[in-house]
Order: structure tokens, then sequence, then C-alpha cells
């Protein structure tokens, strides 16, 4: 069945045989080829480009984006909403669900059939995984997930990978080490996903009750990947060319003295820095408490403040591309 409105919207075709972008949910990075992320990369250097030159541009003029969010968000709602409006578009922010009538008891099906009324395309952020999956089926517009509970967060995924591409000018051939809460930190779930499409090498560094899930863990064994868990930061700091630090998710655990036990696990310091290879990058998807010290914010390698930016230009770029103007 095809859906019109101002978005094509392809409904039960395999993402593999749709055209493009145009008119595709972003549910999971699962969906992406490689030439998917060299296009997607392409579109987000020329935003770069355009935002530096001249701010701003009128490609989606007359586009609506629905912004709407079902857990707090401050870089993920704001750089979809300033990516929107730097593309001439404009935006309905839904930011406490608490003042829409979803405290009412609206289902989510309904909710997103309304939005689906009077934007264009969608972005959510749920707790709850699979949501926008679920939220895709009932929507005739685009669904763009922002994050669903522990499970995925595929935009966050794209830019860390253009973030590596872009401080280390390759992917393939690097050693990359995920740090801290690994179990439900739900950007490492993208971005270990999109990493098993290239040649990396990978080390999960956790305390135990944080480990990567173990489908994920196969998931990119079967993909070919060489796949190495550690508690030790020790063991990776001196050979690691992306160092990628997560925040343990206060909010995911049922049991406040598991989390008690494992917050303070691990913290990046300049002495731990001064161990670290030349080359390489430190990267946080932020927000950060703890896990990585302030003096650290000067130190060259440190990009996690490049990375939030280039989000906004990721995010350019998918919107454009599922509205059919890239
Ligand atoms: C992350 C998230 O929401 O999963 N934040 C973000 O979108 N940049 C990471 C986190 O909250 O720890």
């Amino acid at each position: 069945m095809a859906l019109v409105g101002s978005g094509r919207k392809v409904v039960g075709l395999a993402p593999e045989r749709q055209h493009g972008f145009y008119g595709r949910d972003i549910v999971s990075v699962r969906q992406f080829t490689r030439d998917d992320l060299t296009y997607i990369f392409g579109v987000s250097d020329e935003m770069r480009s355009l935002v530096r030159r001249v701010g701003a541009t009128d490609l989606l003029k007359g586009h609506i984006l629905a912004n709407l969010f079902y857990e707090p968000s401050t870089r993920t709602f704001a750089s979809f909403a300033a990516a929107m409006q730097r593309l001439g578009g404009s935006v309905i922010p839904i930011h406490g669900v608490q003042y829409s009538s979803v405290s009412k008891g609206e289902s989510l099906p309904d909710t997103i059939r309304t939005l689906a009324c009077y934007a264009d395309v969608i972005v959510l952020r749920h707790p709850d995984v699979g949501a926008s999956e679920i939220a895709a089926r009932y929507s005739a517009k685009p669904i763009i997930s922002a994050g669903d509970g522990v499970g995925e967060h595929p935009t966050q995924g794209l830019l860390d990978l253009y973030t590596i591409y872009s401080e280390l000018g390759t992917i393939d051939s690097l050693r990359v080490a995920m740090v801290g809460d690994l179990k439900h930190g739900r950007t490492v779930h993208s971005l270990a996903r999109l990493l098993r499409m290239y040649q990396t090498e990978l080390t999960f560094v956790s305390p135990e009750i944080l480990r990567l899930p173990s489908e994920l863990k196969c998931e990119l064994e079967e993909a070919g990947r060489t796949v190495i868990e550690t508690d030790s930061v020790e063991s990776i700091i001196g050979t690691a060319d992306i160092i990628y630090v997560t925040r343990v998710q206060r909010e995911r655990f049922e049991d406040m003295r598991e989390y008690e036990a494992v917050k303070d696990c691990y913290e990046i310091t300049t002495e731990l820095m001064a161990r670290a290879k030349h080359r390489m990058a430190l990267m946080h998807p932020l927000p950060r408490v703890g896990e990585i010290h302030y003096d650290v914010d000067d130190d060259p390698r440190a990009a996690y403040f490049r990375q939030m930016e280039n989000g906004m230009y990721i995010r350019m770029a998918l919107l454009a591309a599922v509205l059919g103007k890239a």
C-alpha cells in the first residue's frame, strides 16, 4: 500500500527495495547499507559547508516536523529542531508529553495518527523498545526514531560514525573501544551495529553487570568482527583509535543499589589521556555525568563537542533525504 501525502511512504516493501531514503522510516541502523551511509555522509558534508557559508536555506520551506519526545532530551531534540529550521521548515515541539493528550491516556498509535495529519515527518523518542516500529505502522508520514528505550538510537549511531570518519578519515581497520553502560546504552547498540559493516576491532569495556547484550555480541561475531570484553580501561588506553565513553543510565535500573555500585566505574582524566595514542578521538554521546573530567575538554583529541555539532548536519541530511529533497 502506498500512502500519499507530502512525503511518499511505501509500506510493505523491504527497505532494500525502496528507492533511496525518500519516504522511508528510520527506526534501526540495521536498515542501512554501506552505500546508504556513504550517501548520507556526503549530504551531511554539504550541509556542514552550507551552514558554515550561509547559515540556512529554504530547501524544506513549507514542510513541518513534529518533534515528539516522551523522554528527556537536549541535543537530539534541539538538533532536529535546528536542522529543520536551517532547512527553512518549521517544527511542532512536543517535549513534555504531560502537557499533551498522552496524559489523558491517549495511545501511541492515536497520537501518531494525529501528528501525521499535521506534519510531514515525525521524530519520536519513547521509553519502550520497538515503539518507533509501532509508530511507523500507524503513520502515513516517515517516522525517525530519536531513541527507543534501551533499544536503538539510529540517528545518534549515524552521527557517531560520521564523527569517527571526520576525525580519523577512515572507519575500516580502526580499533574502537566502547566504555561504560553497554547494556542499557542505546547509542552503543546502534554504533556497534553500524561498525559491524566495517573492518574494525571492537573492545567493550564495562563492569560485569553492564556488558553488551549477548544477542548484539553474537550479531557482531557473525559479521566477522573480533569482539573483546574487559572491565579495564587501562587495557585499551594505549591502543584504541576511538574511545567511545557512555554514561551509566540511572533511569534504566530497577535496583538503585546496583546503580550505586557501578555509577562511578570509569573516569577519563588528563593522566589517562597522556597514555592514549597521539592520533585518536575521544567521543561521548553526552550528557556526561562524571565519565570524562572537564580538564580533558581542552585536549584536541576530545571530539565530543564536534560530535554533537555533527548531529545537526546528519539530521539535516536525513530530513532532506526522507522528504525527497536531498
Ligand atoms: C543519549 C541517549 O539519549 O541515549 N543522549 C543523546 O541522545 N545524545 C545518551 C544518554 O542519554 O546517555
